[in-house]
C-alpha cells in the first residue's frame, strides 16, 4: 500500500493507520487489533523540546486542534476538579487521534465564579488544577509527542479580585484608577438606583452591565458577570500589562493563544444606548462586538508580542458577532494581525433572537451558512472549524440524533466539519460522540450562565418547567459533564463525586469501550484527521458546493492541483436517493457504513462518505 492511500474503510473495520506521509510530522502512531498505542518514532533521541516545538510557519493551516476543559477533564487529586496532572495523564488519548494542538480552557489562579473565565493572577496557576511546575510538565509532555499547547487569553475583562480591580475599585487616582471602564451615573439620577446606570446595556449572564461602587462613587462596565469588569483597553497601561504577560508566556514555552471574546476589547467610547431586548435592557453590540479601536489594538499586539519571534505561533480569537468582512482582514495572511477566528453563525441558527428560544434548523440553513464562510474566505483568510466547546451543547444532540443514530450522526457531522477548508477544532468528548446531559432539576446545573438565566426568567413569572427544559437544550453545562473514561464510578473522571453530575450514559458511553472497538467514534475522528494530514486538496482545496438537487444532502468538492476530494453527507433521519455516484472515477477514502450496505444511487441515514475522483 502506498504512502496516500491511506487505510482508511473505518467502515469495513480496519483500524491502522500511519500519519508519516507529511515531511514536518514526526510521529508514526499504530493501532494494534485491541487499541490503539501513541509512541513517537523514537522517544529516546528526542530532545527535550519545552521551548522548541516543530516549527513550520503556518502550521496551523493544516493542522486539527483539541480543546481540554480542564475542570471536567481528569481529576487527578480526588477532590472531583479535573486538574492539570490528570490531563498530562491522558495525553496519549489525545495524541492518539492524530491531534496537532491542544487549547486548554484557563487553569490562571481565579475565584472561579466563570470556571476560570475570571482571572486573578495571569501568573499562576489556580490551585484547584496544579501549579506551574505542572504546567510546564504539560508543555514538555505534549512536545514530546509533537503537539503544541495552546492558552487561553482572558483579557476582555479580569476577576474582580484582580489586584488590579481591587486597586481601581478604591478611588480615582490610583496606579490603576483608569484601567476599567468607570463613567458616573446618568446626569439627573440618584446614583446606585435602578435608572441611574449610565447606560441601559444588559450583561451577557442577566442583568444591567453596569455595577454602582460606592466607595468610587461610580459604575464600571462588565459585559459579562458583575465579577469580571472590562478592562479599558485605550489605557496604554493595560495594554502594556497584557502584552508583558503574553510574553512571559511564550519565553515559558507555550505556542500561542486563543483570545476569548477579543472583539469586544474596544468600545465605542460615547457607550450609546443599544435597543431595547426582551429582558428589557438595551443591546451593545453595535457598540463594543468590533468597536473602533479593535483592530488598531490587536495589530500592536502581534507586533509587541509575535513579531520579533522566530517561531510560528498561533493566534486565534474568539468573535461572536464578527462578520465574513471583518473576519477575512483580520486573518488576511499577510496584514492580518491573526491566524484565524470563531465565528458565531452556524451555532445561532438554531436561536430565535435568545439563545433559550429555539428554531428549527434546517439542512438548507446550515449549510448556506457554513458554505458562505467557506467561499468568503477563500481568497484571502482563514477559518476555524467547530460544531462544540464548552459553551456550546452537544453537537450530536444538537444537530445529530443522540439516540437512534447516534453514531452515524456524530460521524456525520465530523466528516462534514473536516472536510471543510480551515482548522478543525475537536472539543474533549466529543471524539466520543458525548451528549447532552439530563438535567433532572435546577440542582444539576452550574455554570453562572445558566442559573442567572433561571433565577431571572422564573423571578419574571416563566414557568419553571419550561426554563429548565431550555437550559436542558442550551445550557453550557451540557458540554461541562465530565469525561467519560470508562462505565465505573463516576464514569473513571475522578474517585469521588464531581463538581458537575456525570451523564449516566457512561455506562456504555465512554473512552476505554471506544479504544476496543474498532468501528468507534473515537477511531472514525483519528481516521478523518489523517485525511487532513494526507491529502493536501483537505487542507489548502478549493471549497466547491455539489448541487445533488436532495435538500437533506450536504455535498461538496475540495480541489488541489489535479486532486479532488468530495465528500457526501445526508443529514437527516431518512434515506436519500441520488444520482448514481460514479463508481468507475470515484474512489471511496472514508465512510461511516459498513461496505454489505453501501449503494451508489442512495445515502443511508445520516450517512457519510468522502471520495477521490481519479482524473485521466
Ligand atoms: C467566552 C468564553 C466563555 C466565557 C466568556 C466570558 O465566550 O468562551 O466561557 O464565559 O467568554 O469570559
Amino acid at each position: 500500500m502506498s504512502d496516500d492511500q491511506v487505510l482508511l474503510d473505518w467502515g469495513s473495520g480496519v483500524a491502522s493507520l500511519t500519519s508519516s506521509g507529511e515531511p514536518h510530522r514526526r510521529r508514526e502512531r499504530s493501532v494494534d487489533a485491541t487499541g490503539w498505542r501513541a509512541m513517537a518514532s523514537s522517544p529516546d533521541s528526542l530532545p527535550d523540546t519545552s521551548s522548541e516545538p516543530p516549527c513550520d510557519a503556518q502550521w496551523w493551516r493544516a493542522a486539527v486542534i483539541y480543546q481540554v476543559y480542564p475542570r471536567s477533564f481528569a481529576d487527578s487529586d480526588g477532590d472531583g476538579v479535573g486538574d492539570l496532572p490528570g490531563v498530562i495523564a491522558h495525553l496519549d488519548h489525545i495524541a492518539g487521534l492524530g491531534v496537532d494542538a491542544v487549547w486548554l480552557s484557563p487553569v490562571y489562579r481565579s475565584p472561579q465564579r466563570d470556571n476560570g473565565y475570571d482571572v486573578s493572577d495571569y501568573q499562576d496557576i489556580d490551585p484547584s488544577f496544579g501549579t506551574l511546575a505542572d504546567l510546564d510538565e504539560l508543555i514538555r509532555e505534549l512536545h514530546r509527542r509533537g503537539m503544541r499547547l495552546i492558552m487561553d487569553l482572558v483579557v476582555n475583562h479580569t476577576s474582580d479580585e484582580h489586584p488590579w480591580f481591587i486597586a481601581s475599585r478604591q478611588n480615582r487616582t490610583g496606579a490603576t484608577a483608569d484601567w476599567y471602564l468607570w463613567r458616573d451615573a446618568r446626569p439627573g439620577t440618584i446614583p446606585g438606583q435602578a435608572g441611574a446606570e449610565p447606560n441601559n446595556w444588559g450583561a451577557a449572564f442577566s442583568g444591567s452591565a453596569w455595577q454602582w461602587v460606592p466607595e468610587r462613587g461610580q459604575y464600571y462596565l462588565h459585559l459579562f458577570s458583575v465579577e469580571q469588569p472590562d478592562l479599558n483597553w485605550d489605557n496604554p497601561e493595560v495594554r502594556e500589562a497584557i502584552f508583558a504577560m503574553m510574553n512571559w508566556w511564550l519565553d515559558r514555552g507555550v505556542d500561542g493563544f486563543r483570545m476569548d471574546v477579543i472583539n469586544f476589547i474596544s468600545k465605542d467610547p460615547a457607550l450609546p444606548d443599544g435597543p431595547v431586548d426582551r429582558a428589557g435592557y438595551g443591546d451593545g453590540t453595535p457598540y463594543f462586538v468590533y468597536g473602533p479601536q479593535v483592530h488598531t489594538h490587536l495589530a500592536e499586539m502581534k507586533r509587541r508580542v509575535f513579531d520579533h519571534r522566530s517561531g510560528s505561533y498561533l493566534r486565534v480569537g474568539e468573535m461572536p458577532g464578527v462578520t465574513p468582512e471583518q473576519a477575512r482582514e483580520l486573518t488576511d495572511s499577510k496584514h492580518g494581525p491573526l491566524n484565524m477566528i470563531f465565528q458565531f453563525d452556524h451555532v445561532y441558527l438554531d436561536q430565535d433572537g435568545d439563545k433559550w428560544t429555539p428554531r428549527p434548523v434546517s439542512v438548507s440553513d446550515l449549510r448556506d451558512t457554513l458554505a458562505h464562510w467557506q467561499l468568503a474566505l477563500a481568497d484571502s483568510g482563514w477559518n476555524s472549524l467547530y460544531w462544540s466547546n464548552h459553551d456550546q451543547p452537544r453537537a450530536v444532540s444538537r444537530f445529530g440524533n443522540d439516540s437512534r443514530y447516534w453514531r452515524e450522526s456524530a460521524t456525520a457531522l465530523a466528516t462534514l466539519l473536516h472536510l471543510h477548508r480551515g482548522t478543525p477544532y475537536v472539543y474533549q468528548g466529543e471524539e466520543l460522540g458525548m451528549t447532552n446531559a439530563p438535567g433532572e432539576s435546577i440542582d444539576d446545573f452550574r455554570d453562572i450562565e445558566s442559573l442567572h438565566h433561571y433565577a431571572d426568567a422564573v423571578e419574571r413569572g416563566e414557568d419553571p418547567t419550561v426554563v429548565l427544559a431550555a437550559l436542558r437544550r442550551m445550557s453550557r453545562d451540557n458540554a461541562r459533564t465530565p469525561m467519560q473514561w470508562t462505565s465505573g464510578r463516576y464514569g473513571g473522571f475522578s474517585t469521588t463525586k464531581p463538581w458537575i453530575p456525570v451523564n449516566p450514559n457512561h455506562h456504555w458511553l465512554n473512552a476505554a469501550a471506544q479504544v476496543r472497538d474498532p468501528h468507534s467514534i473515537y477511531y472514525y475522528y483519528r481516521a478523518l484527521i489523517a485525511l487532513r494530514h494526507q491529502h493536501h486538496a483537505v487542507v489548502d482545496g478549493e471549497f466547491v458546493i455539489n448541487e445533488t438537487g436532495r435538500d437533506q444532502i450536504y455535498a461538496f468538492r475540495r480541489t488541489a492541483g489535479n486532486e479532488a476530494i468530495e465528500t457526501y453527507v445526508n443529514l437527516s433521519d431518512n434515506p436519500v436517493s441520488i444520482d448514481e455516484l460514479e463508481p468507475n472515477a470515484l474512489v471511496l477514502l472514508l465512510g461511516n457504513y459498513p461496505e454489505s450496505v453501501r449503494d451508489t444511487t442512495r445515502l443511508a441515514p445520516w450517512e457519510a462518505r468522502v471520495y477521490r475522483r481519479r482524473f485521466g
